[in-house]
């Protein structure tokens, strides 16, 4: 039983990078083969990690609001690199 909602939005942050972790090994996989089965299935597979990536960070931000602030200022921040780089 969590304790409170920063012990939760830990446990979350910990599923996401095993969601992680599991998208680059799928991946890993799907570049190992040249067999269309095991292709299709690796990748559908790692695309539906993809998609819990997804559901767990909206989790985490109902969990942990604060963090979502900081997600939104590296968004900015990222995209205004890759604005610099393609304005010049
Ligand atoms: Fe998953």
């Amino acid at each position: 039983m969590f304790e409170n909602n920063s012990e939760l939005a830990r446990a979350i942050r910990k599923d996401i990078v095993g969601e992680l972790e599991a998208i680059n090994q799928y991946d890993l996989h799907y570049n190992m083969t040249q067999d269309p089965v095991p292709k299709a299935i690796w990748a559908q597979i790692r695309d539906e990690e993809k998609v819990h990536v997804g559901e767990l960070m909206v989790l985490l931000t109902y969990v942990e609001p604060s963090d979502y602030k900081f997600f939104a200022e590296g968004e900015k921040e990222a995209k205004e690199i890759i604005k610099d780089i393609y304005k010049s």
